[in-house]
């Protein structure tokens, strides 16, 4: 029996750990989801109502038609759990364009029939929410339009809809990794020549030639054209990527590593008015990014969101202390710790503006807070503390939220660990600096500051190796600078 028990929860902890992060999605608008859910029964609509077209109608067609219906609106449905569960931070825009692409399909196998090949419908679209929303939720909307013909169609070759079904799944997978618009260009050279031989070998060239060709846009068995047809569309379609992203606020991979070009003029004025914070930055980045790999998270989005996550400073960079070079402490100044917290927590609101300005992705803004959470500004509570003051502890407290992805997490750790580790002597000992390492990391678990990360013990371990090994990297070649004992000014 306790056998049974212990395989049982086995079983229920793979299934957990298969499964998406359990951040919870952002909520969408009424007004949003109403339109959605006419968008949807306008699909199920198109994609069934040629059941009730037949003379003279009998009652089993009404009842296979609501079977199609609802199928249909059920996929739907599916399908946008699917892309929210991948995206916790998918908006209704984007929703709306999963969706909307959905009904272009759709619409387009009803006005053209099997005059339009499958692989140029289905394929374009497949690479655009690829690139902006992931490979699970692409081939989830790859399946849907792939498998829901209507019923006049149902005649159209087998093996055109598998090869259009596997070239889709292929670019689904690709398109998802895919790290540049080369890449991309490639991958519309590549696929339309598979999608050619495959057709070639599986279909034949019957009724086929090149000069010969009157219908060069239907599928009846001219090859050459649907694979030029689907190469010229793929083409067009990277070419309008870019404007989707802006569109719809996508983040691709190729958005991803455009951001985190350090000649952007948010990093340069990093480098040139806080060159403290931004060799803080760089540090960070080194750190994380090898966490990342470790674990196997979304390296380019953590790349990028450790670069802006502290851009908030330049509002006032000599108030923070690696940016002091030694000189008057600001703080010591006013000598008020209140008006202290206020600056810190100013460095996050102000960071989150310059997101607004510089129209920075969600995903990467969420980094500005996030690696914050909502941590305890001990240095100045102490300084409370000692004064006497009336205060409540949340006045010196981060706002929040805390992180609510691994990566944002992996950052949080790394933010409280680079000063630390940097100011460590050089002939610190491994065991010394995974001391350190592991006080941070407990001090940020006990205050549960990683409680909505969904990261797993084995992962937190992983992280402090990682942690330890880029240290053992960098310390012959680190430079000391003043820090206080608890990190108050990062
Ligand atoms: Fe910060
Ligand atoms: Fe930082």
């Amino acid at each position: 029996m306790q056998n049974t028990t212990r395989i049982i929860k086995k079983l229920n902890n793979l299934w957990n750990r298969s499964q998406f992060p359990s951040q919870n999605p952002i909520q969408i608008s009424k007004i949003d989801k109403l339109i959605i859910f006419l968008i949807c029964i306008v699909i199920s609509i198109i994609s069934s109502y040629e059941i009730l077209l037949v003379q003279p109608l009998e009652g089993s067609d009404f009842l296979s038609w609501g079977i199609n219906f609802s199928e249909v609106l059920f996929t739907c449905g599916f399908l946008i759990l699917v892309s929210r569960k991948e995206n916790p931070n998918i908006n209704s825009r984007q929703i709306l364009l999963i969706i909307s692409l959905l009904l272009f399909v759709q619409m387009i196998k009803n006005i053209f029939g099997s005059g339009f090949s499958p692989l140029s419908i289905i394929i374009p679209p497949a690479l655009i929410i690829s690139q902006g929303m992931g490979t699970i939720t692409a081939l989830a909307w790859v399946s849907i339009a792939s498998l829901s013909w209507p019923e006049s169609l149902t005649n159209i070759n087998s093996y055109l809809l598998l090869i259009t079904l596997i070239c889709a799944c292929f670019v689904s997978v690709l398109g998802g990794r895919i790290r540049s618009r080369a890449q991309l260009l490639q991958l519309s050279i590549f696929v339309p020549i598979g999608a050619l031989i495959s057709q070639w070998l599986l279909i034949g060239n019957e009724e086929y030639s090149f000069l010969d060709n009157q219908e060069i846009f239907t599928s009846n068995g001219k090859i050459f054209s649907d694979s030029l047809l689907l190469a010229i569309i793929m083409l067009i379609t990277i070419l309008f990527i870019p404007i989707f992203e802006s569109v719809f606020g996508l983040l691709t991979k190729a958005r991803l590593l455009e951001l985190a070009d350090k000649e952007k003029p948010l990093i340069r004025r990093l480098s040139i008015e806080a060159p403290g914070t931004f060799e803080h930055t760089l540090l960070i980045c080194g750190l994380a990014e090898e966490a990342t790999r470790i674990i196997g998270g979304d390296i380019d989005l953590i790349k990028t969101g450790s670069l802006y996550h502290d851009v908030g400073k330049l509002h006032a960079p000599n108030w923070f202390i690696e940016n002091q070079d030694g000189g008057v402490n600001p703080h010591d100044e006013i000598d008020d710790p209140l008006k202290s917290a206020e600056v810190l927590q100013a460095h996050v609101d102000e960071g989150l503006k310059f997101a607004r300005k510089n129209r920075l992705p969600k995903p990467i803004a969420n980094f500005i807070p996030e690696h914050q959470g909502t941590l305890k500004m001990g240095y100045f509570l102490n300084k409370a503390e000692e004064k006497k003051l009336n205060f409540n502890e949340s006045d010196f407290r981060y706002k929040g939220p805390i992180p609510q992805s691994k990566e944002t997490a992996i950052l949080m750790l790394a933010d409280g660990c680079e000063a630390a580790l940097r100011a460590m002597d050089i002939n610190a000992s491994d065991s010394e600096a995974i001391e350190t390492i592991s006080k941070i990391f407990y001090s940020r678990q006990v205050d549960g500051q990683l409680n909505d990360s969904d990261l797993s013990k084995g992962e937190i371990f992983l992280i402090k190796k990682s942690f330890l090994n880029v240290w053992k990297r960098i310390r012959h070649r680190r430079i000391q600078y003043p820090t206080t004992i608890n990190n108050t000014f990062s």
